[in-house]
């Protein structure tokens, strides 16, 4: 369900997901930058659209939301279950509708399976179903905070990669919209202009959705960094010109070797620098390495709906019938990541080694 108006209490234009009295509204990021509305996504069938049609989009706030999602939906058998292995049945089949909504973020199994795998450690507990329910909601609002404490973090390692004179490119949207707050690679952005840096910021596009013309460029025009807007096809010719000197992106999954599953047109980005020498960087929090995964190659690459090619502001740009692909996310091999910045301190090759140490420093 949709509104107009924001939530009373607790708003800020770039929390995508709030929680107000067991109520979970998420900015509508299918809207901006034309209007901020707030849609509700507290039932499961909505939460499970929202995920799906990018409502709430970005890899750990889809994790986020699929866990108060989960959350909610326990809630709500709790009620109404007439026995506790049917809550267990229900909630099983609600953890995995909301897992098949998205494949390529790990975060959203991740996260999911967190709220999951703690309902069935109490199981067996003298705890009423009611009771489990509130401590998944708490599991599921820790997540949430715990992306921005993680966040705020990444930026402060990511800053010191910047120079106080920088131009740097980044691509998609990985700000506060799709983090829960502050961003990966905004979260690097920010943290630098917030240290004083003179920046250069180049957002692309990013078609066919266009997360950075919409979204980046709009969350960073409210902080007061003006950014640059180019198309897709200008980075090459930018870094020719020697106007980047990094690029930061966020990612989708992240396998143990250090391949990069991220936003379509990243492994261009990627393999053009590495043609120019510019350092491509990679800012994620631990929970997007999966940790079940050695090499890129196995990530599942979601493919989407060909409108979101063949059509433009409601508007068909090609001849009807064309034959469309449309893979959201690409892979980006390790031997093209510069370094790969966390909320454990930036890692870099060989990734099997510097990923193993973190993950094996990850509390959750
Ligand atoms: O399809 P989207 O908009 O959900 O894709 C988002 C991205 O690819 C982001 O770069 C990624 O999730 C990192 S967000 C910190």
């Amino acid at each position: 369900m949709a509104i107009n108006s924001p939530p009373q209490s607790g708003t800020s234009k770039a929390e995508p997901i709030q929680v107000h009295d067991g109520q979970i509204m998420l900015i509508d990021q299918r809207k901006i930058p034309e209007t901020l509305e707030y849609f509700d996504a507290t039932a499961l069938d909505d939460m499970c659209f929202a995920i799906k049609e990018m409502v709430v989009r970005g890899a750990p706030a889809i994790g986020a939301a699929g866990a108060l999602g989960l959350a909610c939906e326990a809630r709500r058998l709790a009620l109404q279950a007439t026995s506790r292995h049917q809550f267990y049945n229900d909630l099983e089949a609600a953890n995995a509708a909301l897992q098949s909504t998205r494949p390529t973020a790990v975060n959203l199994s991740w996260d999911t399976n967190l709220v999951f795998g703690l309902a069935q450690k109490l199981r067996d507990t003298d705890l009423t179903l009611v009771h489990i329910a509130q401590k998944l909601f708490d599991c599921a609002r820790s997540i949430l905070e715990g992306y921005v404490t993680n966040c705020r973090l990444i930026g402060e390692y990511g800053a010191e990669l910047v120079g106080e004179k920088a131009s740097i490119l980044t691509h998609c949207n990985a700000g506060a919209l799709a983090t829960c707050g502050w961003g990966t690679a905004l979260g690097v952005i920010r943290a630098a202009h917030l240290r004083g840096c003179q920046l250069t910021v180049f957002v692309d596009e990013t078609r066919p959705r266009q997360q950075g013309s919409r979204l980046t460029a709009w969350e960073l025009l409210v902080d007061g960094i003006e950014p640059t807007l180019i198309t897709d096809t200008m980075a090459g010719y930018l870094m020719s010109q020697r106007k980047v000197d990094l690029i930061v992106t966020g990612a989708d999954r992240i396998a143990v070797n250090g391949d990069t599953a991220n936003k379509i047109g990243t492994y261009t980005l990627a393999v053009l620098a590495q043609a120019h020498s510019i350092p491509m960087y990679i800012a994620a929090p631990l929970s997007t390495i999966d940790p079940a995964l050695r090499t890129g190659e196995a990530i599942p690459i979601e493919q989407r709906d060909a409108s979101e090619v063949t059509i433009i502001n409601g508007k068909k740009i090609c001849p009807p019938g064309i034959k469309v692909l449309n893979p959201a996310f690409d892979v980006t091999p390790n031997r093209l990541i510069t370094a790969i910045i966390t909320e454990a301190g930036i890692l870099r090759a060989p990734y099997e080694e510097s990923i193993g140490q973190a993950l094996a420093s990850r509390t959750l």
